[in-house]
């Protein structure tokens, strides 16, 4: 998916990826992959990544969660009234739906029976948050054409890894060894974890008409 220059110059001050260009596109063209009806961001900061799936995908449910009190964390503390800037820059904040919520409690949404194509886990990026998050949001998934997408993972091997990637991996590891779920990475540091059942095997998940 090409994403137009203007949007990317819009959107440049409010990221937090590592190679925006190819990030971004990565994302996009993984949610084009999906029926692409429903998006789940963990750790919404200032929202580009939500603001960029709310202008390209006008159809699509967008809802982000961020702590209630986004400066009581290590991994990018940000003041309460700067947490989706980027939705409000870019016009979009009535399509996005703002949750203030500790991912702890996202067990909350899927008792609500909400469901998403795709989810982009980029919260808190220690091991154990990471791996609960991945729990938790697998099972909020709409079926076996929806992904889990990882911000900031890099390979055990990979030389020169930035040390806020470690804990990413190492819950992605432990998430692989209790969840029928297949790696692939994506451009920079992104990577998709993509269901290896079918709905033949869940009848009760076959994706919606
Ligand atoms: C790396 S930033 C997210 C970047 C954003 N996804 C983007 O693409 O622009 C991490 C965010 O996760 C939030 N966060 C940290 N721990 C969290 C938790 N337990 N629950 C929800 N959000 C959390 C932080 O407040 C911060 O805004």
């Amino acid at each position: 998916m090409v994403i137009a220059g203007e949007l990317l110059d819009r959107l440049m001050p409010f990221h937090c990826l590592l190679d925006p260009v190819a990030e971004f596109r990565a994302l996009l063209d993984a949610f084009a992959g999906t029926p692409a009806r429903s998006f789940l961001e963990i750790g919404t900061h200032r929202g580009a990544t939500s603001a960029a799936i709310a202008l390209v995908f006008p159809a699509a449910r967008i809802v982000t969660v961020d702590l209630p009190d986004s400066l009581r964390t290590v991994w990018n503390p940000l003041p309460r009234a700067e947490v989706g800037a980027a939705h409000r820059a870019l016009g979009v904040q009535s399509r996005v739906e703002q949750l203030f919520m500790d991912s702890s409690e996202l067990w909350r949404l899927a008792a609500r029976g909400e469901a998403f194509d795709m989810i982009f886990v980029d919260a808190d990026h220690s091991s154990e948050a990471v791996f609960r998050d991945l729990i938790l949001a697998a099972d909020l998934l709409t079926g076996p054409t929806a992904f889990l997408l990882v911000h900031d993972y890099t390979g055990a091997d990979e030389s020169g890894r930035p040390s806020w990637t470690i804990g990413v991996q190492q819950a992605v590891d432990r998430f692989l060894g209790v969840r029928p779920f297949r790696k692939r990475r994506l451009a920079g540091l992104m990577l998709l974890l993509e269901p290896t059942w079918t709905s033949s095997a869940f009848p009760e998940w076959s994706t919606p008409a």
